[in-house]
């Protein structure tokens, strides 16, 4: 999510030139705050971007080593006393960190309890006092930065340094990447090996669980049981900008790529054993929530098609009536709200200018607002009354994918949180619960078969139109599978409700016309397959996507792109990565400019 680089070296007074070349190859993944360190000049942090930082760096300041940070946002708001690093009491060791501490809220109030004072709302904080903690028994700082690792739950990439020892830099990776540069009497940490690059091609990739602990001269990688691991490097060849993207061609295939650590991310900490979903954000409110009887969501673009799927989803577990609409429409008309009403808005960036008027309205009329945000901070994030963050990290790509995977997730939480309000029974909870878990390791199959949905998309690159069809909680999906396409590949492709088909765009189909149609083994299954015929009777080629398994729609639909099963509820988290794919190598074969597609702006804050 956020970016890290470090160095220790011994070239003179280099290192904060070296760390600041290096955040700004790390800026390309979005940032609100940046700092550095180093032992012999101290922290200096602002917000803003690399160009802010620099400027409030005083004359002088150099170090042999040192540790910086891009930040974005998760705990606490983009302020200068948030930013990374962030140190313990005594201002001896400073951290910078990614990821989440979940348990951060318990340990602090143990700290707490035996004299340590915290400045900053981060969880981050957390680990420089407990490492102080332990430096306290241990007297040794990589047994201390190790026993710290083993009280903390959560994802973390980490770099440490500790002015006692100035030339010694400790990372350690669990959930988070941590990769390490291998120089020339220099060593490395970054969060990916873009800054990293100009310096040296070895690399070691840390695991998770890896601690390792560098000088200039050496590293030495332990397990967190502090027994010692070895790490073979990596000769990495990639340009800067490919290291950016993980080694992949584009951001969007990069974030789609992300789909199972986002839904990790976004469910991370917020399963309770009993099936019902723990959202923080909502705890405040929970009891204007247990007496809500309507809900409305409003949204732009493809989080308004996750907004859909939420009413699917909310009617059907948690027995509210719930209306979706876009926000571009709910603002110009007048929407009846009251006090008893719920007013959600769902927003990757949280800056979305319809979205954020639709939620000043909702406001103006006493509803109580809620968002389901990305971007931590933004201003949809700070206007509502509460909400629950995606933890997706920032999505480079204008077409939005791993965003909507998050956000289908959120929903899936908060329909649980809802439901075990109402009438949810545990059993159902707890079996919704454990699909949820499972979706990670199913997404990733999805992922491992790309080549074969990029072998469909260049059978049919040549197309001119598309229509996309699903019933139920895959009839969203359709149109967000039509919009990802015409997003970035200018097709003319239309989402319609299967069942809506005959009503119109049935006149389109001929042989030249193809359809994708949403037809995996769920309560509207043989439906689908009747949609399909009538498709196929009027020559339309067909490309169905399905259900594992699934040989008997294979005899019908012209190519199938084959999905693991789980509940119908979930099917969307599923269902629409292979769409999302589809579009990607439909728009790759056709040569665009795939992350940043003509006329089209990430973040939309016109009207
Ligand atoms: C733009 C983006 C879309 C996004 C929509 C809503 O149109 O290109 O990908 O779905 O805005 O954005 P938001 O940040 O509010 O989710």
């Amino acid at each position: 999510m956020c970016g890290i680089f470090a160095y220790t070296g011994s070239k003179g007074s280099e290192a904060p030139d070296i760390l600041l070349k290096g955040l700004i190859s790390l800026e390309y993944r979005g940032y609100d705050s940046a700092g550095i360190f180093t032992p012999e000049s101290g922290a200096v942090k602002t917000p803003g971007a690399v160009a802010e930082l620099k400027k409030k760096i005083p004359k002088g300041f150099g170090g042999k080593s040192g540790i910086a940070h891009l930040r974005w946002a998760t705990h606490g708001e983009p302020t200068e006393v948030n930013a990374h690093p962030h140190s313990d009491s005594t201002g001896e060791i400073w951290v910078v960190h990614n990821g989440i501490i979940e348990n951060f809220k318990e340990l602090k109030k143990k700290l707490e309890a035996s004299g340590h004072r915290f400045v900053s709302d981060t969880d981050t904080e957390i680990l420089a006092h407990l490492v102080e903690e332990h430096l306290k028994a241990e007297q040794n700082f990589e047994k201390a930065a190790i026993a710290a690792l083993n009280d903390v739950r959560g994802t973390y990439g980490i770099a440490l340094q500790y002015k006692g020892e100035p030339d010694k830099l400790i990372a350690a990776r669990m959930g988070s990447p941590i990769v390490i540069g291998l120089g020339d009497g220099e060593h490395f940490i970054a969060s990916d090996p873009s800054p990293i690059l100009p310096h040296t091609k070895s690399v070691v990739f840390l695991e998770d669980g890896d601690v390792a602990v560098l000088t200039p001269e050496k590293h030495t990688i332990y397990k967190l049981d502090a027994t010692k691991v070895k790490r073979d490097p990596t000769e990495i060849d990639w340009s800067a900008e490919e290291a950016q993207k993980s080694g992949y061609e584009h951001f969007m295939l990069k974030e789609i790529m992300e789909g199972p650590e986002v839904v990790e991310n976004t469910l991370r900490g917020r399963l309770r054993a009993d099936g019902g979903a723990k959202l923080g954000g909502l705890e405040f409110v929970a009891k204007e929530l247990g007496q809500i009887e309507r809900i409305l969501i409003t949204a732009c673009g493809t989080a308004y098609y996750g907004g859909l799927v939420g009413e699917y989803m909310l009617e059907e577990f948690a027995g509210i009536p719930v209306e979706v609409e876009l926000a571009s429409e709910f603002r110009y008309r007048s929407p009846v709200l009251n006090q008893k009403t719920a007013l959600i808005a769902i927003s990757q960036s949280g800056e979305t200018a319809d979205t954020l008027e639709a939620i000043r309205e909702g406001k103006r009329k006493g509803a109580l607002t809620l968002g389901i945000v990305n971007a931590v901070g933004s201003t949809i994030a700070r206007e509502t009354d509460a909400g629950v963050y995606n933890h997706a990290g920032p999505e480079v790509s204008v077409a939005s994918t791993k965003a909507l995977v998050s956000q289908l997730t959120a929903l899936a939480l908060f329909t649980l949180f809802l439901g075990r309000q109402r009438a949810l029974s545990p059993q159902k909870a707890a079996e919704i619960a454990a699909e949820l878990r499972a979706l990670p390791a199913k997404i990733q199959k999805v992922l491992d078969d790309r080549e074969k949905i990029a072998v469909v998309a260049k059978k049919y690159a040549q197309a001119r139109d598309f229509l996309f069809i699903g019933r139920k909680y895959n009839f969203p999906i359709a149109l967000e599978g039509a919009l990802k396409l015409k997003e970035v590949s200018y097709i003319h492709a239309e989402g319609y409700g299967a069942g809506e088909m005959k009503h119109g765009p049935i006149a389109m189909i001929d042989e030249n016309f193809p359809s994708v149609a949403i037809a995996t083994k769920n309560s509207v299954y043989d439906k689908m397959l009747s949609n399909i015929e009538q498709l196929k009777a009027r020559k339309g080629p067909v490309i169905a996507i399905a259900t594992e398994g699934d040989a008997e729609i294979a005899k019908t639909a012209d190519d199938c792109i084959y999905v693991p099963p789980t509940i119908e509820m979930l099917e969307p988290i599923l269902n629409v990565v292979p769409l999302q794919l589809f579009a990607y190598y439909f728009a790759k074969e056709k040569g665009y400019n795939v992350d940043r597609p003509r006329n089209l702006a990430k973040s939309v804050t016109v009207e």
